[in-house]
């Protein structure tokens, strides 16, 4: 019978026998698996772990303070790094998405090569990898198949030399969550939506700018604040905001406005592959449409995405 504290007891043995006394390197995305990947290894091997959680400048609002200080109250050893500028370089006059994923993706792993450096006689590469990922090897998601389409010519960054650990690579999500809260990750870590590797970016239709990044970043967490206010959170698989690229007219006092609409999007799904939209009441749609357009400046329309996947995708992008 699988428990979750026979699969850590077995995996740490596992590691420790496999690792010894080599160093392994590790990107942290602040999501479930990578976090619950690397408290494992941080069991096993301790400080010879070195993981690194990188700002892209595209995370939801005060995300990467969060998240690092979760992953210093878990011990492990964990450089953050403030790539902010270099992400939005990268992506300035950009508006295809696909050239934006790519922007992010190869900015991504620049720095994070950059930080493998650092590390003296590092051998592996750990990864979050879980056994979907394994199965759907052709999968679109996740910096790999980025660093793969880029890399084959011209030799890979160092870091993708080493050998690759990843100890979730034969559980499922839910696997993975209990797992974690085993080892007592924070609820606020395990019970995480998914977010996009390239995160605001795909969410922002058109070019970025941290101007915009800046508005949505309040749109979104008005919303995502608001459902874990009403217990709604826990309902929904996925949940965000996109700023439209598109101006409509409104009314303030006397004034008239010519300002943002936001879509706002909430699907049930259980992998991602189809999503229905979520019936979330009107009253609380209401309450948030309201607080976004008072609070949120250059925004004056909120509308709800009633789109089931497929044929719409979950993001816009
Ligand atoms: P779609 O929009 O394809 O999204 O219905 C399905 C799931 O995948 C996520 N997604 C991404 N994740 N890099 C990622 O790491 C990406 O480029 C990307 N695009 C979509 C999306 O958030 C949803 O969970």
């Amino acid at each position: 019978d699988w428990t979750s504290d026979v699969f850590i007891d077995a995996t740490i043995d596992e590691l420790k026998e496999k690792i010894g006394e080599d160093k392994v390197v590790m990107g942290l995305s602040g999501g479930v698996d990578s976090s619950v990947a690397a408290t494992l290894i941080h069991r096993a091997i301790g400080d010879n772990l070195t993981c690194v959680f990188v700002d892209n400048g595209l995370l939801r609002k005060n995300e990467y303070e969060e998240v690092l200080d979760s992953y210093k109250h878990l011990g492990l050893n964990v450089i953050g790094v403030d790539a902010k500028q270099r992400f939005y370089d990268a992506l300035a006059g950009k508006s295809d998405p696909e050239e934006k994923r790519k922007a992010i993706g190869n900015t991504f792993i620049e720095v994070f090569d950059d930080e493998a450096h650092k590390i003296q006689g590092v051998k592996w590469l750990g990864q979050g990898t879980i056994y979907p990922d394994v199965i759907e090897s052709v999968s679109v998601n996740g910096p790999s198949a980025t660093i793969k389409s880029h890399h084959n010519v011209g030799g890979l960054p160092d870091f993708m030399k080493l050998k690759v650990v990843e100890p979730l690579n034969t559980l499922f999500k839910d696997g993975v969550r209990e797992v974690g809260r085993a080892l007592q990750i924070p609820e606020n870590i395990i019970g995480r939506h998914p977010f996009p590797g390239p995160g605001l970016a795909i969410r922002i239709l058109g070019d970025i700018t941290p101007e915009k990044v800046a508005i949505l970043q309040e749109v979104d967490h008005i919303f995502i604040q608001g459902l874990k206010d009403d217990k709604l959170y826990d309902e929904v698989w996925q949940a965000g905001a996109i700023l439209l690229p598109v101006q409509s007219v409104g009314v303030m006092g006397d004034e008239r406005t010519y300002e943002q609409v936001v879509a706002l999007r909430a699907v049930t799904s259980v992998d991602g592959m189809t999503a229905d939209w979520v019936h979330l009441p009107y009253e609380f749609l209401g309450k948030i449409s309201n607080e976004i357009i008072n609070k949120v400046k250059g925004v004056n329309r909120v509308v709800y995405d009633i789109s089931s996947k497929p044929p719409a995708t979950i993001e816009w992008e």
